[in-house]
């Protein structure tokens, strides 16, 4: 077994929760997507049974929690054997969904093979705010009516609400829906600026404006609705005086398998030039968790410099987000330009500054496909 840089391999917790990228197909092209702009298709999919063999190795590793997530899991015609297998040995599972080809009779199908919990995308609280995002004519009244099934079904549920300039002054109704409709649980998250989200970054930063009333409503309703509704939220990275702990310290708790079975440590790991990920169809999930290249080559804290290296804070947030500092900066190893003691955190700031406050471009919908285009414009703004 190869030695991690951090510690014997018994050291290494077993990991907490997968994320399974059933499909990168989806019917909603929101531009702040972290899927990779190289979108997988779906003759590329793993199979049910390649999917069943993931669950019950992820179990036997000491995985609890499965998220089934995409694109948009929905399109699995095979979505409730799915549920079935992983609730068959033992997991935790969770269906993350636009709700957008997801009706009451499907969900009730689901809950009866075993699903535990649902959490529903709402990309704004106005029906023109949602198509903005998702360009799917009608997906709000989709999402309201599931969010009622949930609720009648008896299956607790989530408002994941993202959040960016032109949905940011709206959390009051966020919340208030999240009430309205029997939520037991809302996700406030800003963009983070992967993926699609990085392509569009300068069409989704909020304002300094923006987020400090943001964070004035957040502290409100934290203290007036306890008990009520759980608040779980995300500030944006590029405003932040400290990093997100991202993913939990890499290779630390979450791993993450792609709809082709390639196996990351985080969503966004393919950012990071060098890394190869190992992939389901040729190792086991507990070799891939121990013993893999990718998922030692950032974890605990050996691999660090300063300033991280001797901050007090480097095993609270583990030097922030490897994708960040490689996309920003061109070095996974480096602090995450988010984090004040970066020497690069002031050039962060000033461009989110500058970004914000300019006019918002159009948006990069996300598409299959749509990678081609992206690169043609690069290589035109390139005088190529
Ligand atoms: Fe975290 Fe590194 Fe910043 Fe310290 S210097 S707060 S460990 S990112
Ligand atoms: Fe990859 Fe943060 S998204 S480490």
């Amino acid at each position: 077994m190869t030695q991690p840089p951090n510690g014997s391999p018994e050291s290494i917790e077993p990991p907490m929760g997968l994320l399974a990228e059933l499909t990168h197909r989806c019917p909603l092209q929101c531009p702040y997507c972290s899927n990779p702009l190289e979108l997988v298709r779906r003759e590329r999919e793993l199979e049910t049974a390649d999917w069943s063999r993931v669950f019950a190795e992820a179990a036997e590793l000491g995985v609890l929690q499965l998220h089934l997530s995409g694109g948009e899991p929905a399109l699995r015609p095979d979505l409730e054997t799915l549920v079935a297998r992983a609730a068959a040995v033992g997991l935790y599972t969770n269906l993350i969904t636009s709700a957008v080809g997801l009706d009451a009779d499907r969900l009730a199908r689901l809950r009866d093979a075993g699903l535990h919990h649902v959490q529903i995308s709402f990309q704004d609280v106005t029906p023109e705010g949602v198509e903005l995002i998702g360009r799917a004519p009608g997906a709000l009244s989709k999402k309201i009516a599931l969010a009622r099934a949930a609720v009648e079904l008896g299956l607790p549920w989530t408002l994941n609400a993202v959040l960016h300039r032109h949905n940011l002054d709206r959390v009051e109704r966020f919340l208030e829906l999240a009430l309205e409709l029997g939520a037991h649980r809302i996700e406030l998250a800003n963009v983070q600026y992967y993926g699609w989200g990085f392509v569009n970054r300068a069409a989704l930063m909020p304002t300094r404006a923006q987020l400090d009333r943001f964070r004035a409503v957040l502290e409100r309703a934290v203290r007036e609705l306890r008990g009520r509704l759980a608040i779980d939220y995300v500030i944006p990275d590029y405003y932040a005086r400290y990093p997100k702990p991202c993913m939990s310290g890499w290779g630390r708790s979450v791993m993450v398998v792609a709809p082709d079975g390639t196996v990351m440590p985080c969503h966004a790991a393919w950012v990071i030039p060098g890394l190869t990920f190992p992939r389901v169809q040729e190792q086991p999930l507990r070799a891939i968790w121990y013993e893999s290249a990718a998922f030692n080559a950032f974890r605990g804290t050996g691999w660090m410099r300063e300033p991280c290296r001797s901050c007090p804070r480097r095993e609270e947030d583990f030097g922030g987000c490897r994708c960040q500092a490689a996309m920003l900066l061109g070095d996974a190893a480096a602090t995450d330009p988010a984090c004040a003691l970066s020497p690069h955190h002031e050039a962060m700031v000033q461009l989110a500054e500058r970004e914000s406050t300019a006019p918002p471009p159009p948006f990069t919908y996300r598409r299959m496909g749509a990678r081609t285009t992206l690169r043609q414009r690069e290589l035109a703004a390139a005088g190529a």
